[in-house]
C-alpha cells in the first residue's frame, strides 16, 4: 500500500490537517514531529518543514529516507508574481525553479549543480489528474463567509504552472520586477518548492506541490499573507488534502 508524505510549510496548516489523522504516532527527528497514521485508508506521514530551502530539503530526505514514503504532497501559500493571480488562487506546481540558484559563470543562471537542468518538472499525469479533480470542487466551501467575500474567493481560479523557489520573503518592488525579468514564465514565488523538488527527483519519488496565492509578492505581503493563512490557506488544505490522497491510491 502506497505511503503519501504530506508536508505543510505553516504549522497552520498541519495543525488543521492532523485532526484528519486516524491512530496518528509521531517521531522527532532532526527537530522536526512527523505524525504517522491513516486518512481514509491512505497511509500517511505529515510534517511542518520549517521554512526555506534547506529546512524542506532536510525534512523531505527524512520523509523518503526513513519513512519510506512513496509519493510527496506539499501544501503553501506564494505570493503571486504573475498579474492575473488573486489571492485564493491555487496553483498546482508544473516547472519548478530555483530563482536565487546562480553559479554564473560556471553554469547558467538557475542551473542546478550536475542535474544539467534550470528546473523540476512534475510528472504530467499526476498534474493533470490533480488540475481536473480539483478544478470541479467547490475548494473553499468551508470557509466563513467573511473571508470568503473579502478575497472574492468564489471567484478563485485553479491552475497548472511554473513557480519559483528561494531563500526570500518577496514584498519589495525591486525582488518582484527582478524575478518577472528572468523568469517570465512562472506564476508565484515561494521558498520551498524547489527544494523539495530537486530531493524528490534525485530519489526517484514522486511528488506535487500545491500553492495558494496568499499575498502579491508587494509591500502588503508581510500582513497579507498572516490572516490569509489561518482563515483560508489552512481549512483550505483540510478539503484538499483527502481528495488528492484519494486519487493517489
Ligand atoms: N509565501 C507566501 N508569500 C510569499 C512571498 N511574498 N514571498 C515568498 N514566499 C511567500
Amino acid at each position: 500500500m502506497k505511503k503519501v508524505g504530506i508536508i505543510g510549510a505553516m504549522p497552520e496548516e498541519v495543525s488543521e490537517l492532523l485532526t484528519l489523522i486516524e491512530n496518528p504516532t509521531t517521531e522527532t527527528h532532526g527537530e522536526r514531529k512527523y505524525t504517522s497514521g491513516t486518512i481514509n485508508n491512505t497511509n500517511i506521514v505529515l510534517v511542518f518543514s520549517r521554512w526555506g530551502k534547506v529546512a524542506a530539503a532536510s525534512t523531505v530526505t527524512t520523509l523518503i529516507q526513513v519513512f519510506k514514503v512513496d509519493f510527496v504532497l506539499f501544501f503553501g501559500i506564494a505570493g503571486a508574481i504573475n498579474s492575473s493571480l488573486n489571492v485564493g488562487d491555487v496553483v498546482l506546481g508544473d516547472k519548478i525553479f530555483q530563482h536565487d540558484l546562480d553559479a554564473r559563470p560556471l553554469m547558467k543562471q538557475f542551473e542546478i549543480p550536475l542535474l544539467n537542468m534550470t528546473f523540476i518538472q512534475c510528472e504530467t499525469q499526476i498534474l493533470e489528474k490533480a488540475y481536473l479533480a480539483l478544478k470541479g470542487m467547490d475548494i473553499y466551501k468551508k470557509s466563513a463567509s467573511i473571508y470568503a467575500d473579502k478575497y472574492n474567493l468564489g471567484k478563485s481560479k485553479i491552475l497548472k504552472g511554473n513557480i519559483a523557489t528561494g531563500d526570500q520573503f518577496i514584498s519589495k518592488n525591486e525582488q518582484s520586477q527582478k524575478i518577472k525579468a528572468e523568469l517570465p514564465n512562472i506564476l508565484c514565488v515561494e521558498m520551498e518548492g524547489g527544494a523539495v523538488a530537486q530531493v524528490c527527483y534525485e530519489n526517484k519519488v514522486p511528488f506535487l506541490i500545491i500553492r495558494t496565492i496568499s499575498d502579491k509578492a508587494d509591500h502588503n505581503a508581510p500582513t497579507d499573507f498572516q490572516e490569509f493563512l489561518v482563515h483560508v490557506a489552512s481549512p483550505l488544505a483540510k478539503t484538499l488534502a483527502p481528495k488528492l490522497l484519494e486519487l493517489l491510491k
